[in-house]
């Protein structure tokens, strides 16, 4: 099975591709750098130019998306845009001109905020909560499943985001690694995998 993965070098990315490939599937690694393909999935045109390079694929794994870090205070209206087409509208558009490129599943990633928000943490509240929104009304709609998989702080990840955390239990990346296998080989659709 042949399954483009968006986001390959990241924390999250790196895991997942571990995890693909140990269990035999052929991965196609993308990002803006270091990967197999170029795509910046903020740019429409770039996720077209990434389908029609990489062709038809089983699955659609997506471990990127960005979003400004800030407090409400301080976040000008820009920010909030840039949250939105960071990770919002970017795994929008991976589902929507995927419809074309994807016979399978497309799996897509939030985060805890959407369920546990912190302070200069509101536009990854409200992106992580569209993408889950968008995942349950995709899946009644298109023939490939659509999940998410939206986890706590990662392990990985305590010593960069660790003090915004305070009393959260990180959980080891590898295992929101598992969550994307689960919507790879499962018959699930619409489903959000929270981890920790
Ligand atoms: N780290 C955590 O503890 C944690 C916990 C819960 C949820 N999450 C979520 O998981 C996702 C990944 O987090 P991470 O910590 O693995 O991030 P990361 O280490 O910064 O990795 C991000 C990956 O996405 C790629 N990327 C970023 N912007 C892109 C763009 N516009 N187009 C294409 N590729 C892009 C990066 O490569 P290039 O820069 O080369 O493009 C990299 O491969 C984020 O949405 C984050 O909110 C993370």
């Amino acid at each position: 099975m042949r399954i483009l993965l968006v986001g390959a070098t990241g924390t999250l990315g790196g895991s997942v591709l571990e995890v693909l490939r140990e269990r035999g599937y052929d991965v196609v690694t993308a990002s803006r750098k270091g990967s197999d393909v170029v795509v910046d999935i903020t740019e429409p045109g770039s996720i077209q130019a990434m389908y029609e390079r990489v062709g038809t694929v089983s699955a659609l794994a997506s471990c990127a998306g960005g979003v400004p870090w800030l407090p409400f205070g301080e976040l000008r209206h820009q920010d909030v845009l840039d949250g939105i087409a960071g990770k919002v509208v970017s795994q929008v558009e991976l589902v929507r001109q995927g419809l074309a490129w994807v016979t399978g599943s497309f799996t897509l990633i939030t985060g805890v905020l959407a369920r546990d928000p912190l302070r200069t943490g509101a536009v990854a509240a409200l992106a992580n909560g569209a993408v889950e929104a968008f995942v349950r009304a995709a899946a009644i709609e298109v023939t490939q499943r659509v999940n998410a998989v939206s986890p706590t702080i990662f392990t990985e990840s305590v010593e960069l985001y660790g003090d915004l955390f305070a009393g959260f239990e990180p959980v080891p990346v590898r295992r929101a690694a598992s969550a994307y296998v689960r919507s790879i080989e499962g018959h699930q659709t619409g489903r959000i995998y929270e981890i920790g």
